[in-house]
């Protein structure tokens, strides 16, 4: 079996997915600077099993690695996860390949098959719990639904103690070589899996829970993800992280975000920022949003106890760039975390009111006095109060401080 097709996970289950670092933006929205990996894992043995499949525009490959594994053998029968096209796109390619090959998932994925590709035969349904035996392999499906959609679902092969995870575990990032969380570059491994769990999960920490609480009654040798490295090292570590995340576990630092046109409202930042360094508020991190990956800036609001916002008004409104990112900090349900305001306008002070209903709206978020309003330029009694802001930060998050 040629090696650059195949990674081996055991004697008889390889990966063969694919490397995607043509795709700008995941989704249409996430950043790739690392590119991301669509896994996909066959399993040879008594009866052919392929777990996902891959988007679309790998199809060619994907087809090309089964076809070369299986030397004329049937594939018995792929297993649907999670029907987001970066995963099912290829079905239909397989199914061509395959017309014999049966398809496994759902209620909701049956649904979906239809929706999506118009497939309606050869789908086995399965039901949350449900044990399967697939030749000389018995899988046990555990349904996840919105983790991080309706019909989400995880296999568990309890002959090699495999968890198939689906995106739960995942990460943004293709393969540097290694595909093992003993080969890779752990940092930026950890730090692109918590970005695309916040983006694409964090909406759902709630059902994320549920699902990690099915995933501890499970004993588990090795998790392969839909994306992102597979842990066959240290699967508890990956399973700790998501838990922490899930349960919006915050670290005692402060993200300093700022909207701006002509820099006034950047001094001010840079004054508050300044502060909470001097009053020992933990790590501070400052972004001009206009600048920024929406992405990068939520994962590390996500990541921290302490926010500040600050920003211009502009044509009687919040300045756009800001309001995006309150639409999607609103959208993430986050909780237990500490924030201040800073508005500056020059004749309606629209930004720091939207600002306001944004805190209200979203409850669990602590408001750490004082408001500021800057009228054109800060003044010196200004960064006074700016000043005062971050001091009550560092008090408000030593007071909250767990770490
Ligand atoms: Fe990786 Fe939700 O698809």
């Amino acid at each position: 079996m040629r090696y650059d097709y195949f990674k081996p996970i055991s004697e008889s289950i390889f990966w063969i997915g694919s490397n995607d670092r043509e795709t700008d933006r995941f989704e249409g929205l996430w950043p790739l600077p690392h590119g991301v990996a669509y896994n996909s894992y066959l399993l040879l043995g008594e009866k052919n099993i392929l777990i996902d499949t891959v988007k679309g525009s790998f199809a060619g490959g994907l087809s090309e690695k089964i076809s070369a594994a299986l030397a004329g053998k049937p594939l018995d029968y792929v297993i649907v996860n999670h029907m987001e096209p970066d995963h099912s796109g290829s079905l239909n390619a397989i199914r061509a390949a395959y017309p014999g090959v049966q398809l496994i998932g759902n209620a909701k994925t049956a649904e979906m098959l239809k929706n999506f590709f118009g497939i309606g035969e050869n789908v086995l349904t399965v039901a949350d719990g449900e044990s399967l035996e697939l030749g000389s392999r018995r899988f046990t499906f555990a349904l996840t639904p919105m983790v991080h959609w309706p019909e989400s679902m995880v296999a568990y092969d309890a002959t090699d103690r495999i968890l198939f995870s689906s995106d739960i575990f995942g990460g943004f990032g293709a393969t540097e070589g290694g595909i093992f969380d003993d080969e890779a570059d752990m940092r930026m491994a950890i730090e692109e899996m918590m970005r695309y769990y916040v983006n694409i999960v964090g909406r759902f920490a709630a059902p994320a829970l549920k699902a990690l609480f099915k995933v501890r009654a499970l004993d588990i040798k090795t998790i392969c993800p839909a994306h992102g490295l597979i842990w066959r090292n240290d699967p508890g570590r990956v399973i700790g992280l998501y838990e922490k995340w899930s349960r919006q576990e915050t670290e005692s630092g402060v993200v300093v975000v700022y909207g701006t046109m002509y820099g006034n409202t950047k001094s001010a930042c840079d004054a508050i920022a300044g502060s909470l360094a001097e009053n020992g508020a933990g790590c501070v991190r400052v972004y001009d949003i206009s600048r920024c990956d929406l992405s990068r800036v939520t994962t590390d609001i996500w990541r921290n106890r302490g926010l500040v916002l600050a920003s211009c008004t502009y044509n009687m409104e919040l300045f756009p760039p800001m309001a995006a990112l309150l639409r999607h900090l609103e959208n993430k349900n986050m909780k237990g975390r500490h924030i201040g305001l800073c508005g500056t306008h020059s004749w309606a002070d629209a930004s720091l009111r939207e600002m306001s209903e944004f805190v209200e709206r979203s409850k669990g978020w602590a408001l750490v006095p004082p408001k500021i309003s800057i009228k054109s330029r800060p003044t010196a009694d200004d960064f006074e109060q700016c000043r005062l802001l971050a001091a009550n930060m560092a008090e408000a998050l030593k007071t909250h401080s767990t770490d």
